[in-house]
């Protein structure tokens, strides 16, 4: 997206790969919406790292981020023996993955770029090949975020009132954002609406990510406290609820989301309000059988008795706020069942979660194509962050 950073207004990705220097280019989630900050990493531990401290975080920013950091691990191998270069990918591969769990994105970005590795091929050619298969999947995830944002701009009529929950904005993918998407889109057509973000306790995601992103779009938007979407709902003040994902269940139509994300859609159920899902075609689980079975994290007990923030003299601090003899449980994820869901707004259009598994074949599902999403044009990855 086009941002204003020190004063200078221009496009950056959340995720890109400085191939001179073999680094992954990750904007530092952590420290917005205060500082403006990239933070390069360059070996695939240090990403791995990156995505388990959340200096970049949201399903398709670290599927990206996974992607890079495998073709970074491959990069990085020095030898000639074709078994050796396979068994260091796999411990690549299985560091990355563990860093956060429940997102499926990651896995489905670094099988991507496995599959894209010809084992016939010298080390030096799979090298190659694996680092421009993470490119493709970075490539991918914008053209999947337009799309969505072309299918769901019908939801939005001008004067709505929208809740969204978290950030699953452009800070949550390489570009432009599954939930956002269609806002974007609405706001670029001039249609006039206004957002409601859910702080999103405990890392408040939306209160920092989401409504910076807005206030950079000039959209109109309020922040609002998480126990506060129930009242507004109750008063007819919110139309629409579009909320993000970390992972869809193609089987169930179950839909993994910031913790919260169920919450809200009971309230929307109860006041009639439609609530839709967006996501990309990386965030499908085509596996997974129960949304019980989803590993939901449980973060620090730190994030839940205490807040980061900015002190007065501008340092970035974290304060504890509970009892200081309290400990604290922090899951950080829960699962919506479909019936509380209208519709999942995908790159191919949008979908009941009843029917995703009926429409496997033509949504990249174990009938069709797994790792490759045909009919999306590649744009070239120029649109790299500055070193
Ligand atoms: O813990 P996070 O910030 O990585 O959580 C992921 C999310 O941002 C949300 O769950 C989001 O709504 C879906 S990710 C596009």
């Amino acid at each position: 997206m086009n941002v204003v950073v020190r004063g200078r207004r221009r496009h950056y990705r959340t995720v890109a790969f400085d191939a001179a220097r073999r680094a992954v280019l990750l904007i530092d989630q952590r420290r917005l919406p205060h500082q403006f900050q990239i933070l390069a990493t360059r070996t695939f531990r240090e990403t791995a790292t990156a995505i388990r401290e959340m200096v970049v975080r949201g399903a398709g920013a670290i599927g990206a981020t996974a992607a890079y950091g495998l073709a970074q691990g491959a990069l990085a191998f020095r030898g000639r023996q074709a078994d050796r270069f396979a068994a260091h990918l796999a411990a690549v591969y299985e560091t990355l993955k563990a860093a956060r769990p429940t997102a499926v994105d990651p896995v489905n970005a670094m099988n991507q770029v496995r599959a894209a590795l010809d084992p016939r091929a010298s080390i030096a050619e799979q090298q190659a090949q694996a680092l421009a298969a993470a490119q493709r999947f970075a490539d991918e995830d914008v053209a999947h975020c337009e799309a969505i944002g072309r299918h769901g701009l019908a939801l939005i009529r001008p004067g709505m009132r929208l809740l969204t929950h978290c950030n699953a904005g452009w800070l949550a993918f390489v570009d432009v954002g599954s939930a956002t998407a269609p806002l974007y889109a609405a706001h670029a057509e001039g249609r006039p609406f206004q957002v409601y973000c859910d702080e999103t306790r405990p890392r408040c995601q939306g209160a920092t990510l989401t409504a910076w992103e807005l206030a950079q779009q000039g959209i109109a938007h309020h922040v609002i406290a998480d126990n506060a979407a129930g009242h507004l709902m109750q008063r007819g003040a919110i139309d629409l609820v579009i909320v993000g994902s970390d992972r869809v269940l193609g089987r169930t139509g179950e839909v993994a989301n910031k913790i919260g994300t169920y919450t809200k859609a009971v309230l929307a159920r109860r006041h009639g309000i439609p609530f839709y899902v967006a996501i990309p075609l990386s965030t499908l689980d085509w596996h997974l059988r129960a949304g019980s079975a989803i590993p939901i994290e449980e973060r620090a007990e730190e994030e839940v008795l205490g807040a980061w923030g900015l002190t007065r003299g501008g340092r970035r601090a974290w304060v504890r706020v509970a009892n200081p003899t309290s400990p604290a449980r922090n899951p950080s994820f829960d699962v919506t069942p479909p019936e509380l869901i209208t519709g999942i707004i995908t790159p191919l259009g949008i979908v009941r979660p009843a029917d995703l598994w009926a429409q496997r074949a033509r949504l990249g599902g174990p009938a069709g194509s797994r790792h490759h999403y045909p009919g999306f044009t590649r744009r070239p990855a120029s649109a790299n962050l500055p070193t």
